[in-house]
């Protein structure tokens, strides 16, 4: 057993040592999927799941300064898991209300700059004060971009970006002949850090489920299977080795 935890520390070691601190990328996006798997597996309601994500998070959040990323984009709530029954949704909003209440200094205390994305029209009122409360105590920090994204769908992101477009149109501030990928590209939540260079998403499942469409154009896809509550500093890592291993070509040739 001591053996086994030794040679699991070597590993450790020897992964973090084998990152090229020069070949960090630079945003980073995770799918924190698998809590309510994570819960059911040992007897707990799913709202356990969620609890213990959070805690994931927290940890992640400081692994992800320590490593240099300078964007980490995670999927807290989509638009459409408002089809999940009332409880569960109530757990969560509760939960980050909580988990604001929480980190917030110490989110803080890590120069991290606070960002949350997507709809917030549909949040109540108080979650939604405290969450601009937040992100204006930690506007003037200057090291990792936190995008939490909360009621947030890839598509709605496009369609108000598109109203918004109109808007500007409609002012005569912007010519429809002037419309170009970067210019809508100023319309993103994610606005200026756009392009993922890295999407995590743990929980076994392999797909998107409506997460930065426009900004995954070009991103590598890490999955694994272990679910949201046991990623580790050392999962990150493992990831960020498998990005480095990669030839990125962005459509040419070597
Ligand atoms: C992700 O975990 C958290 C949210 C979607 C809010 P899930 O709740 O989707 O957990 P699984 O996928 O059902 O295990
Ligand atoms: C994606 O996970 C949303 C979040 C992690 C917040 P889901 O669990 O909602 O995705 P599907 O339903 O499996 O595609
Ligand atoms: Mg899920």
């Amino acid at each position: 057993m001591i053996n086994r935890i030794i040679r699991r520390r070597k590993q450790t070691a020897s992964s973090a040592e084998l990152l090229d601190m020069n070949n960090i990328p630079h945003h980073v996006a995770i799918i924190m999927d698998g809590n309510g798997r994570w819960a059911k597996r040992r007897g707990m309601p799913r709202a356990y799941g969620h609890h213990a994500g959070a805690n994931t998070l927290k940890r992640i959040v400081i692994a992800a300064t320590e490593l240099g990323i300078k964007v980490l984009t995670v999927y807290a709530f989509s638009t459409e898991n408002w089809k999940r029954p009332v409880d569960e949704v109530t757990y969560i909003m509760k939960l980050m209300d909580e988990y604001l209440g929480k980190n917030l200094l110490e989110l803080n205390e890590n120069n991290v700059r606070l960002h949350f994305i997507g709809d917030m029209s549909r949040l109540h009122a108080t979650l939604q004060q405290k969450f601009i409360a937040a992100e204006a105590e930690m506007a003037n920090n200057t090291g990792l971009v936190l995008n939490v994204a909360v009621n947030y769908g890839g598509r709605l992101e496009m369609v108000q970006a598109m109203q918004h477009v109109a808007e500007d149109v409609r002012k005569g501030t912007l010519l429809p002949a002037d419309i170009d990928e970067a210019v809508l590209s100023r319309y993103l939540y994610t606005a200026p850090d756009n392009d993922v260079d890295l999407l995590i998403r743990p929980g076994a499942d392999k797909r998107v489920s409506n997460f930065l469409l426009w900004q995954m154009a070009y991103a590598e896809f890490w999955f694994t299977d272990l679910c949201w509550p046991d990623f580790t500093k050392d999962t990150l890592i493992d990831a960020i080795l498998s990005f480095q291993g990669r030839e990125r070509r962005f459509g040419g040739l070597k």
